[in-house]
């Protein structure tokens, strides 16, 4: 479709594309999507979408001939094996100093993440989005998001008897005994679906530990709630395995945009252009962040702001274990699906996330994501002799982190009598300090963009998606993602169409 024009052109199929596309297609507006991952919508050879986490294999990775998995050893055994190079769900993007995780295909982060959706306490919001108007957010966009993502929270009669939960329930009574508040955190995994996982009478998803490389079945991911809603306006087209290049002005208005087509070994097996009126940015913070860094600094896009590539955090993501004593064991049945936190934010800048460790064994360890106040933020800066983006982060820079993951843990351990697990991230290794899950900021609100996303030096170009958000959300990021882009879409369709 070389020379094709679309009024709305979409960089990317996550959560801040999603609700663009579905806000401008309501507003009687066509929109193309573009995206570099798989659409995700047919079986595999064993008649699945997606592959388990427990056996990961070509459909996993992104481009990888090993997997990288976030645990990456067990009891002094490593996990990660060799698999066919394809474009696979999990990106987990080498960046030097730290390791960024990215769902690929369209619903973006939806398709691999956690499904836990957490709306910030309101006090903290003010060092989440400063420029924000908190009322808004809290009056309207917040419940907009929560309601379109399919946002709910576990029947907790049924929590307190399952199985599944075993292991949050030992979360529960660890946190609590050492003086910790415990919350219980909404999901968009469908909870009437796993009571018939538990009971049998339905083919198995969080139950059997599918999370990271995608669920067949039960969770609500943006294929099935905003996409969907997207598509049944009959304005919305989506471009899978295509990968965007270049954004440059026209002479006579808008924008030319360059994309490859890919094959699934990562090939590119051609080239497009199309011309749009408009340009949305939803690629997630590092896909955002390096385009617009590479087009910036290359010369497409002179006049961006040169606060583009600034600001960015990793949300103070660290993971730990905890080794239980014989008599507190987790559970050989593990439900993928997280429900619940400690939230030590207040006191010690961390919010811990109890996670699964769906081995299908008894494993006796607690484990761990906290979301902490870390201060560091990195610059995405162009590399012209290694033509790439680079991301000044240091492993180092966790430090912080880890101190106030401490704070909750080394005090649990105390209470309890136990200790750390040292053999997941390597060996003799306990912070699982050389990822992140929650990428933020990049393009930040009010600084690389006005408050409304929109590009300075550039009318037409918005960014949409999580780059906008200052390094740290205080929780698990998506709902704000989709509450902001609620916010700065609503306007823009309002006063720029
Ligand atoms: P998102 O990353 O979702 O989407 C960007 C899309 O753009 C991707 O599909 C990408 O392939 C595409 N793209 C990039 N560059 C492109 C290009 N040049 N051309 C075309 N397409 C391009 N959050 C939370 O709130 N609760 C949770 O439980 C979890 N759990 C979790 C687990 C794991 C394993 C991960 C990796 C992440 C989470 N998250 C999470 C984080 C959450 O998924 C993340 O914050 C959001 O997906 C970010 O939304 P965005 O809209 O910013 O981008």
């Amino acid at each position: 479709t070389a020379g094709a024009h679309v009024p709305a052109l979409v960089i990317g199929t996550g959560y801040g594309g999603s609700v663009a596309a579905l806000r401008l297609a309501r507003a009687g507006v066509d929109v193309h999507m573009i995206e570099m991952g798989m659409a995700w919508d047919s079986a595999g050879p064993d008649g699945k979408v997606f592959a388990n986490t427990t056996a990961p294999d070509y459909r996993s990775f992104w481009l990888r001939t090993r997997t990288k998995q976030p645990i990456s050893n067990f009891l002094g055994f490593p996990l990660d094996k060799d698999v066919p190079r394809y474009t696979g769900i999990l990106d987990a993007e080498d960046f030097g100093g730290i390791l960024i995780y990215q769902g690929r295909g369209v619903g973006g982060g939806s398709l691999v993440n956690g499904g836990m959706a957490v709306t910030p306490r309101r006090e903290n919001f003010g060092e989440i989005l400063p420029s924000v108007d908190a009322g808004e957010m809290y009056e309207v966009y917040y419940p907009r998001a929560n309601a379109g993502l399919g946002v709910s929270h576990v029947d907790p009669e049924w929590w307190e008897a399952t199985d599944c939960y075993q292991y949050a329930r030992v979360g529960r009574k660890h946190a609590q005994r050492s003086g910790f508040p415990f919350v219980f955190v909404p999901n968009v995994y469908d909870w009437d679906y796993m009571e018939r996982e538990a009971a049998g009478t339905v083919p198995e998803s969080a139950l059997a530990g599918e999370v990271l490389y995608g669920n067949n079945h039960g969770k609500k991911s943006l294929q099935q709630t905003y996409l969907a809603e997207a598509s049944a306006t009959g304005r919305v087209a989506i471009s899978p395995l295509h990968r965007v290049t270049s954004v440059a002005p026209r002479d006579a208005g808008g924008y030319t945009v360059g994309m490859e087509q890919l094959d699934t070994t990562g090939g590119t097996i051609g080239s497009k252009t199309v011309t749009a009126d408009r340009v949305f940015f939803a690629a997630g913070s590092a896909g955002t962040s390096t385009l617009l860094t590479r087009l910036k600094a290359t010369g497409m896009l002179p006049r961006l702001s040169s606060e583009i590539g600034k600001g960015w955090g990793d949300n103070g993501n660290v993971m730990c274990g905890r080794a239980n004593h014989l008599w507190d064991p987790t559970g050989k049945l593990q439900s993928a699906m997280p429900t619940a936190g400690i939230d030590n934010w207040a006191d010690g800048g961390a919010f811990a996330e109890v996670a699964p460790l769906p081995t299908g064994i008894e494993t006796y360890a607690s484990f761990y994501l906290s979301i902490t106040r870390n201060p560091h933020r990195a610059e995405f800066t162009w590399n012209a002799g290694a033509g790439r983006v680079d991301l000044d982060w240091r492993t180092a820079w966790k430090q912080p982190s880890i101190d106030a993951a401490k704070t909750i843990f080394d005090r649990i351990n105390a209470k309890e009598g136990t200790i750390y697990r040292t053999d997941l991230f390597g060996s003799y290794k306990i912070w699982g300090d050389h990822l992140t899950y929650h990428p933020l900021g990049g393009a930040v609100l009010n600084k690389a963009t006005d408050n409304h996303g929109r590009l300075h030096g550039y009318p037409g170009l918005y960014v949409v998606d999580g780059s906008l958000i200052p390094g740290n959300a205080s929780v698990n990021p998506f709902v704000t993602i989709t509450a902001l882009a609620e916010r700065n879409v609503e306007r823009i369709i309002a006063a720029d169409l």
